[in-house]
This record gives C-alpha cells, structure tokens and sequence, in this order.
C-alpha cells in the first residue's frame, strides 16, 4: 500500500453521550447553571458598571459566582468534534463547573488519552471535580487547577482538539503558547465571538488572516463559535 494514502482505521470512536447517569448529570447542570446565571449574571453587570471594569477579564473576581457554560448544542457539537478529531489530546481553557468538559470526554474511548482542562477559580475546580464524578467521566480528564499559561506551559503532547472558552483576552496569547503542540487537522473552537467580539478581535483577526496556518469558520450559534482547523 502507499504509505502516503494509508488511512488509520485503528483508533476506536465511542460515545458515552446517551448513558443515563451522564445525561441525567448534564441535563440537572445546565438546568441548575440556568437558573443560578439568571440571578448571578445582572447583579455581575451591575457591579462591573460601578467598577468601570471594561473586560471579563475585570470581572472575574464577580464572576466567580456564575457557571457560564456553554448550551446544549454546543456541548453536542463539541462531542461530535471530539469524535472526530486526528489522534491526539484535546484541551480546554476555562473548565468553570465542567459542562463542555463532560461533553468533551463523554467522547473519550477507554484507549484514549484524557481530556486536559484548566480552571484558575479554586472553587469552580472542586464544583467540576464532583460533577466529573457524578457523571462517571472523572477517569477521563486531566484537571488542572490554576492560570492556563502555568497549568500548561511545560505541556508537550499533541493537541487534536483545542476549545477557547477562558477570558477572551487571553485566546490568542494562549493560542500562540500551544500552537507548536497542533497537529496537522487541529481543531480549534473559541467561544462567545459574537457576544464578546471587541474583546475577540485581535484572536479572529489572527486566525482568519492566516491561511497558510488555518482554515477558520464563522458558527453564529448560541454565543458565536469560530471554528478553525490548522492546515500544515
Ligand atoms: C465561560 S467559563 C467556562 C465555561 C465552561 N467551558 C463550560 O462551558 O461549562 C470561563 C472560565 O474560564 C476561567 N478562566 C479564565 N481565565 C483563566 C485562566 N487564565 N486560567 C484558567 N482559567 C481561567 C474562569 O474562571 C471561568 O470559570
């Protein structure tokens, strides 16, 4: 056969999406997130108005309260790309209570590598450590606790899946920190680019105005995902 053509058929796919016990978690989540972030979410506005606080990033100390996740499509989305992403670890910044995570590693066959994820507020990290146990899922990801440029900056595996969701000032000082780690058909995901997208722009401007690098899309669903897979 010509190696240049082989195609890698090894590599299981599995999807532990419609088990009871991790749907039943992931359904109470985004119900309790719902109705925790309608509350949190206008006093955090309030405040950050006072504070004069022009960026999440200003916010963080009031947003420490609220789970912003992302929606169920999105989450599904996310499972779907995990499913089919090139060999190789897939990375979250910004775990929060760990929807996405769950989401993420609900896609992790038993011979794949876990799922990374960093969250700097300690105690988002013990709030996504139980909701990894009650969802069966705590086996399949690498929590790491602290500022996503230390919790990662020795990391040296190969990244398949990279998925943005942390301050959005930072997705592109982040990006530039892993890209070496991308492999050739990386998937890139960043969220809120149409709810945030003063605070995105120097990071679409990046992955959009380099082609030779990436190939990226626009998705207006729920808050605005840009989706770009790294051609090498
Ligand atoms: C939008 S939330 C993540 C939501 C989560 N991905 C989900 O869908 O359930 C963003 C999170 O990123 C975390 N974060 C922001 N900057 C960070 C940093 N430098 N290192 C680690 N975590 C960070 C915040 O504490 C916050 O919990």
């Amino acid at each position: 056969m010509n190696g240049r053509h082989h195609v890698d058929m090894e590599r299981r796919r599995q999807s532990r999406l419609d088990d009871e016990q991790l749907a039943g978690v992931l359904s109470s989540l985004h119900a309790r997130a719902e109705a925790n972030d309608e509350d949190v979410i206008p006093r955090v506005l309030t405040l950050a108005v006072e504070r004069g606080a022009r960026t999440d990033e200003d916010m963080s100390d009031l947003l420490a309260e609220a789970f912003i996740p992302i929606n169920p499509v999105v989450g599904r989305l996310l499972h779907v790309l995990a499913l089919t992403r090139p060999p190789g670890r897939v990375v979250e910044f910004g775990t929060s209570h760990g929807l996405s995570t769950i989401y993420l590693a609900a896609a992790m066959a038993p011979d794949d590598p876990a799922v990374v994820t960093t969250e700097a507020e300690m105690s988002k990290v013990a709030a996504a450590k139980t909701n990894f146990m009650a969802a069966g899922v705590v086996d399949q990801i690498d929590l790491r606790a602290g500022d996503a440029f230390q919790t990662l900056a020795d990391f040296d595996e190969p990244i398949s899946l990279l998925f943005l969701d942390g301050w959005k000032g930072l997705y592109l000082p982040l990006l530039r920190q892993l890209e070496d780690r991308l492999v050739n058909g990386a998937i890139v995901v960043a969220d809120d680019t149409t709810l945030l997208p003063e605070l995105c722009a120097d990071y679409l401007a990046y992955v959009r105005g380099n082609p030779h690098l990436y190939v990226s899309c626009a998705l207006p669903i729920d808050d605005g995902l840009e989706v770009s897979v790294v051609v090498r």
